[in-house]
């Protein structure tokens, strides 16, 4: 009888010798003479795992978990593939508590399937969604999605169903669906997993997308830091186009939409709407003036959506479950869940969907396990390069959009970033300067110029001779910031003062 396993093909595992493994356990197999078949699955998101090697039971899936070459031989001579204990066993996967806490909707299938594999995807509910898309009027869907409650998981928590209704409404023979996969933001990888693990359901999400507002074409930004994933996403736009899912005739439906990635070339600012569509049409990534609005006049100057990864990939739950089943998740204004990706200092890190609401103690102890190295949390920033730091003090803080901002932060695409008692606040702030002039796109003095003063000012407050010299330094920073805040063309300028002043608000000890 021929065993399954499943071993992820991931960039997280792959980097932790993923492929050896493969490679390793065929030929030990072979040797054996034990029949096998080795499912290439994306990875759970339990990072801290990995390469997690899974095998059928009639209970569930067993794991094995941070498996490497060297103990190929010993997991045979266990009889793994029969369930057989080890010391790397860690039970059924999906009876870990920390699998079982979690709330997976849009994350349901990653890891689960062969990623590529069209069967396997329609197998776990895959385009019941885009099916059930097919049959309805435009508006339907996009009322569907305005139930749900969603909001952009790239940053900015614009409601989708209204961008979404823009673009439907403006009159033009070509309109364009953009998927935002430049995933630039410090401690996240919620895109590339989903890309890596669950690609279809991107290609479904946004075919539906396509169909709402009434786009032929979709493009894909992707961050050149990914070549894994560009392989990956790319076998599966081509088997959903032989599979009937893309192309000419969309399911028989007699409506087209089809799909193209590009390579971005590494340049944060890529990430911003407007610069991410100068780059497509293969101009230098710079900022473009709002309005108009790229809902309006987008890619080559016609109506686009601009959306990212996440906000897409949860399109297909929404189609198939109802905008109202999404939005009895969550509170608020903030429904629905947010797949959270722990890093940094920290001993469990992964990524883990939740209903908004949680505090962001309980996803970094219940989850995380608190710090790596063992030490108290000192600091953790949240929601990318240009989210705040938060003291401990602060930890008790929900993690849904409105909570998040009265506390002086936001969300962001969910990246949340441990730092222990060793960090310095003052080389953060620096560094937030420095990344601010490295990254800015140039087009605007208060961030080009800012950033660079910004940087000085720092130094100049950390070198002072008294606590007088000191307080004017920072007073010559917070009107810098100020000015910056206001006066910026976009966010990159705009949100820079965030984890500057709040790393001078919350620890204003680490200045001296
Ligand atoms: C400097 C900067 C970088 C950004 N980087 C990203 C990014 O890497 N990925 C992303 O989806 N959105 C990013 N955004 C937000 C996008 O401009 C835009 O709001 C988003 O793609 C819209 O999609 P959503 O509504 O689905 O979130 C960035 C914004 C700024 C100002
Ligand atoms: S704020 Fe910075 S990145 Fe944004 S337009 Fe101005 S110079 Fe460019």
């Amino acid at each position: 009888m021929t065993r399954r396993l499943y071993i992820p093909r991931e960039t997280t595992a792959s980097s932790l010798g993923a492929e050896a493994l493969v490679t390793a356990i065929a030929a030990e197999a072979a040797t054996r003479k034990i029949k096998i078949e080795i499912v290439r699955n994306g990875s759970r998101g339990a990072c801290f795992m990995e390469p997690l090697v899974e095998v059928d039971s009639n209970d569930g899936r067993l794991g094995y978990s941070q498996i490497s070459i060297d103990d190929v031989a010993s997991l045979f001579d266990a009889d793994f593939i029969n369930g057989g204990k080890h010391p790397k066993s860690v039970g059924l996967v999906d009876e870990l508590t920390w699998f079982k806490n979690q709330e997976r909707l849009t994350f349901a299938r990653c890891g689960l399937i062969s990623a590529t594999s069209v069967s396997e995807y329609e197998q776990l509910g895959g385009f019941v969604g885009l099916k059930k898309a097919i049959a309805m009027q435009s508006a339907d869907i996009i009322q569907e999605v305005l139930t749900s409650g969603l909001r952009g998981r790239g940053g900015a928590g614009f409601p989708t169903g209204i961008k979404w209704q823009t673009v439907a409404g403006a009159e033009a023979e070509q309109k364009y669906i953009v998927c935002n996969a430049d995933e630039g933001d410090s401690g996240t990888y919620s895109d590339r997993l989903i890309m890596e693990g669950d690609p279809l359901s991107l290609v479904e999400g946004m075919t539906i997308a396509g169909l709402a507002v009434g786009a032929t074409m979709g493009y894909i930004y992707l961050r050149s830091e990914y070549p894994l994933t560009r392989i990956i996403l790319q076998e599966a736009i081509d088997n959903a186009k032989t599979a009937g899912y893309l192309g000419n005739d969309v399911c028989g439906s007699g409506k087209a939409f089809d799909l193209e990635i590009r390579m971005g070339a590494g340049a944060y600012i890529c990430g911003e709407e407007t610069s991410l569509l100068e780059s497509l049409e293969g101009k230098r990534g710079q900022i473009r003036f709002k309005p108009p609005l790229p809902a309006l006049k987008g890619l080559f100057g016609k109506p686009t959506v601009v959306n990212n990864v996440i906000s897409l990939a949860t399109i297909p739950v929404i189609m198939e479950k109802g905008g109202k089943h999404y939005a009895g998740f969550g509170r608020g204004r903030s429904l629905g869940t947010m797949p959270f990706q722990i890093g940094g200092n920290i001993k469990f890190g992964g990524l883990v969907e939740k209903a908004f609401g949680l505090t962001l103690r309980q996803l970094i102890e219940d989850f995380g396990g608190g710090t790596y190295s063992g030490k108290p949390v000192r600091a953790i920033q949240v929601g990318g390069p240009l989210g705040a730091y938060f003291p401990a003090e602060l930890l008790d803080t929900p993690l849904d959009y409105e909570d998040f901002a009265k506390a002086g932060g936001m969300l962001g695409h969910g990246g949340v970033v441990v730092f222990d008692e060793t960090v310095n606040l003052a080389k953060m702030a620096r560094f937030s300067m420095e990344f601010c002039a490295v990254e800015s796109c140039g087009k605007c003095t208060p961030c080009r110029i800012g950033s660079v003063r910004g940087m000085e000012t720092i130094d100049k407050i950390v070198a002072a001779k008294d606590e007088k010299d000191r307080e004017a330094q920072i007073s010559v920073l917070t009107d810098l910031c100020e000015t910056m805040e206001s006066a910026s063309l976009c966010a990159m300028g705009g949100l820079t003062p965030v984890p500057v002043m709040s790393a001078v608000k919350h620890f204003r000890g680490d200045f001296q």
